[in-house]
C-alpha cells in the first residue's frame, strides 16, 4: 500500500526521498508528493498520478534542503487529487506528515478539531492536525500524545518546522523500517528504499516511534521510545540483499526477472538444511515446542495461502496430523478451536498482511503454539510468531508473487518432511529419497524455464480467451489456484480456479467453446481422475490447455495445447507446474499492454483490511 520515504541527514534531501519512492513504487499508487524544508520554511509538490509527473514538476521547481519526507499514495479516503495527496500540514503549515494505513476513528477525531482548517478528505490529516493540537515545542510527545489517540493503522513520518535537524516516525499495524548510516537517518515503508544506502536496518516494532537527529558531529542521533515515552531502543539488523536485487538486470519486467531466479531462490532454500545422514532437515533456530503438536492449523492470503494448501497435504500425508486451512481473513474473526497442542502455521512472504497477523495474534491468545514462514526478517508476523522459518527468496519487486510463492511452497514441504520425522511416521530412507528429489528441483524448474518461447507462443495463440478455469487436483489443485490468481492480477482477464473434481458439481454448466480450461495434468495418483475431469469438458466443446508431463501423449490427445514439465515426485510437483503459468500469464499481460510489475488496484504489501 502507500509508500514512505523520510530523510535527516548531510545530503540534499530531495533525491534520496525520489529514489525512495521510485523503490515503493511496485507496493502500488495513484499519487505521490513530497516535502522538504528550505531553512524558512516547507515547500511541497504533490500530484495525481505516477511519480514522473512529479519528477517532471520537480524539474521545473527542485526543493534544495536537507530534511525531507515524501509519500506515494494508495487512496482509501477521498479520491485521487492532488488535495488529498501527501504530505499533509498543519494550519500554520510549520508540521508535515505523510502516513500509511487507515484512521478508523478519523471522523471522530475532525469533529474534536473543529477550530483546524482542514484542506482534504482523507484521515490522515486529522494525525497532522491533531499532532499540531498537542505540539507544545516537543516533537516527540507531540506525536506520541497523538498516536495514543487513533484507532487503526498507521506508520508516519513527521516534520518541524521548528526543529528542522529532527525526524520523528511511529508505527501501528503498518510497517516501518529506518535506516542508518552515520550522519544520515531513512526512515521508510519497507527495506526496498533504504538498499541504496544502507544495508543496516531497524524494522520498528508494533507501537514503537523514532526519534532520528542529526547532530554536526558526523553521526545522527536516533532513539526508539514506546507509546508511554519508555526508552524502547531500536535492534538493528544487516540485510542480506544486495542493491542489485532492486534492478531489473534487463530484463523488461520485474515478474519475469523473477520468475526466472527461480532455479537459484530453490537452491538457496535447500542450502544446509538437507540432512541426508540422518534423513531429515534442519532449521535454525526453532524451539523443541514446535514439534510437540496434536493439529495443525494453517493460515494465509492469496498465493500464500495456496503455499498452505500443498502444506496441508504435506503435513496430512507425511507427518499423519489434522490439518485445518484458513483464510487469514476469515480465521481471524472466526471460532477456530486453539490449545497449546494446535500448531498455528502463519504463511506471509512480507510479513506484514493484516489478516494473516491478525490471525497470529488471535492464536496466541488463545494459546496455541505459532510458527511464520515470511521472508521479511524483523517483519509484524516474524516478531509476533513464536517461531520463525525464514524464507530465502531474496527481494521481490512485482506485486504478484512468482520466486516468493515457490519459496512458500517448499518451505512448507520441508516443513511437513521434518514434522514426520519428528513424529515417527516418515522413516528416514523415506525422507532421504524425498529429500534427494527436492534437490532436483532446482534444474528442472531452469528446464522449464528454457521452454519459456512454448509458452509464450501458446498465449499468442490464445490471444481470443477471454474466460479461463484452471483446474487441478490434490497437490495441484493449488497450482490451479494460483495459476488462476495470476492470470487475474497480471492480465485483468476473467480466470477461476477449480477442483477439477468439483466441475461435473456446477462449473460444467459454463463450458463451451468460448471458455479455455487450463488444466494441471501431471503424472501423479490423480491422473487418470484428472484425464476424465478433462474429457467432461472436451465433450462439451471446451477448448483444453493442458500442464503435463513431458512426454505424455495420453495428455497430448484430450488437449488442444500442452505446457510440458519434467517428471517429479508428486509432493514437489506443484513447484514446476506452477511456472508455465506464470508465463502464461506473464506473456497475456505483456500482450494486453498490462502494467505487470505494478497491476491496478493491487498492493504488494496489504497492511490494511
Ligand atoms: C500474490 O500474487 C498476491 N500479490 C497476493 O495474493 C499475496 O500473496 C497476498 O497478499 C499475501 O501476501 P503475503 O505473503 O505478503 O502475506
Amino acid at each position: 500500500m502507500c509508500g514512505i520515504m523520510g530523510y535527516v541527514g548531510a545530503r540534499d534531501a530531495l533525491p534520496v526521498v525520489i529514489e525512495g519512492l521510485r523503490r515503493l513504487e511496485y507496493r502500488g499508487y495513484d499519487s505521490s508528493g513530497v516535502a522538504v524544508w528550505n531553512g524558512r520554511e516547507f515547500h511541497w509538490e504533490k500530484c495525481p498520478g505516477k511519480l514522473e509527473v512529479l519528477e517532471d514538476r520537480l524539474k521545473r521547481r527542485p526543493l534544495p534542503g536537507s530534511l525531507g519526507v515524501g509519500h506515494t499514495r494508495w487512496a482509501t479516503h477521498g479520491g485521487v487529487t492532488e488535495i488529498n495527496a501527501h504530505p499533509h500540514f498543519s494550519c500554520d503549515r510549520r508540521i508535515t506528515l505523510v502516513h500509511n494505513g487507515i484512521i478508523e476513528n478519523y471522523a471522530e477525531l475532525r469533529r474534536s478539531l473543529r477550530r483546524h482548517r482542514f484542506t482534504s478528505d482523507t484521515d490522515t490529516e486529522v494525525i497532522v492536525h491533531l499532532v499540531e493540537e498537542h505540539y507544545r515545542g516537543d516533537p516527540l510527545g507531540a506525536v506520541r500524545a497523538a498516536a495514543r489517540r487513533l484507532h487503526g493503522s498507521f506508520a508516519i513520518v513527521v516534520a518541524f518546522a521548528d526543529h528542522p535537524d529532527l525526524l520523528v516516525g511511529a508505527r501501528r499495524n503498518a510497517p516501518l523500517v529506518v535506516g542508518l548510516d552515520h550522519a544520515d537517518t531513512f526512515i521508510a515503508s519497507d527495506i526496498a528504499a533504504l538498499l541504496p544506502h544502507t544495508r543496516k536496518v531497524a524494522p520498528l516494532q508494533d507501537g514503537q516511534l523514532v526519534v532520528a537527529r542529526r547532530t554536526g558531529n558526523g553521526h545522527a542521533d536516533v532513539r526508539g521510545v514506546d507509546l508511554s515515552g519508555r526508552p524502547a531502543p531500536l535492534h538493528p539488523i544487516t540485510v542480506p540483499w544486495a542493491l542489485e536485487e532492486a534492478d531489473k538486470h534487463g530484463y523488461p519486467h520485474f515478474y519475469l526477472k523473477e520468475i526466472f531466479e527461480q532455479g537459484q531462490s530453490l537452491e538457496a532454500e535447500l542450502q544446509g538444511r538437507l540432512d541426508m545422514k540422518r534423513g531429515g532437515v534442519v532449521f535454525d533456530g526453532l524451539s523443541s515446542d514446535v514439534k510437540r503438536v496434536r493439529r495443525v492449523a494453517i493460515t494465509a492470503c492469496g498465493s500464500a495461502w495456496h503455499a498452505g494448501l500443498v502444506a496441508k497435504y504435506a503435513i496430512e500425508a507425511l507427518a499423519r496430523l489434522p490439518v485445518q486451512l484458513e483464510l487469514a481473513s476469515e480465521m481471524r474473526y472466526g471460532d477456530t478451536p486453539f490449545d497449546r497442542g494446535t500448531l498455528l502455521l502463519a504463511i506471509s512472504q512480507s510479513g506484514e498482511t493484516a489478516d494473516t497477523l491478525e490471525a497470529v495474534r488471535l492464536a496466541r491468545r488463545n494459546g496455541a503454539r505459532t510458527l511464520a514462514i515470511t521472508n521479511m526478517k524483523g517483519s509484524s508476523i516474524s516478531r509476533e510468531a513464536e517461531d520463525v522459518l525464514y524464507m530465502r527468496a531474496g527481494l521481490e519487486i512485482g506485486v504478484a508473487a512468482s520466486k516468493t510463492y515457490t519459496s512458500q511452497v517448499m518451505c512448507g514441504l520441508l516443513w511437513a518432511i521434518q514434522l514426520g520425522r519428528w513424529r515417527r511416521t516418515l522413516s528416514a530412507d523415506h525422507a532421504r529419497a524425498l529429500l534427494r528429489e527436492a534437490r532436483r528441483v532446482p534444474d528442472l524448474v531452469r528446464r522449464v524455464l528454457d521452454r519459456a518461447g512454448a509458452v509464450r507462443r501458446v498465449a499468442k495463440r490464445l490471444a481470443d480467451c477471454k474466460d479461463y478455469m484452471y483446474i487441478g487436483r490434490r497437490f495441484n489443485l493449488a497450482t490451479a489456484f494460483e495459476g488462476a490468481l495470476k492470470m487475474k492480477e497480471l492480465s485483468y482477464l476473467h480466470a477461476e480456479g477449480y477442483g477439477a473434481g468439483e466441475m461435473k458439481h456446477g462449473p460444467l454448466a459454463i463450458v463451451d467453446d468460448r471458455l479455455t480450461t487450463v488444466a494441471v495434468v501431471p503424472r501423479d495418483g490423480v491422473y487418470p481422475k484428472m484425464v476424465s475431469n478433462i474429457q467432461q469438458i472436451r465433450s462439451r466443446g471446451g477448448r483444453i490447455v493442458a500442464v503435463a508431463t513431458e512426454g505424455d501423449g495420453n495428455a497430448r490427445g484430450v488437449a488442444d495445447e500442452v505446457l510440458a514439465v519434467p517428471r517429479v515426485d508428486e509432493l514437489f510437483s506443484p513447484l514446476v507446474t506452477v511456472v508455465p503459468l506464470q508465463l502464461l500469464a506473464y506473456h497475456t499481460a505483456v500482450r494486453l499492454k498490462r502494467d505487470v510489475d505494478k497491476p491496478r488496484n493491487l498492493a504488494k504489501s496489504v497492511t490494511v483490511e
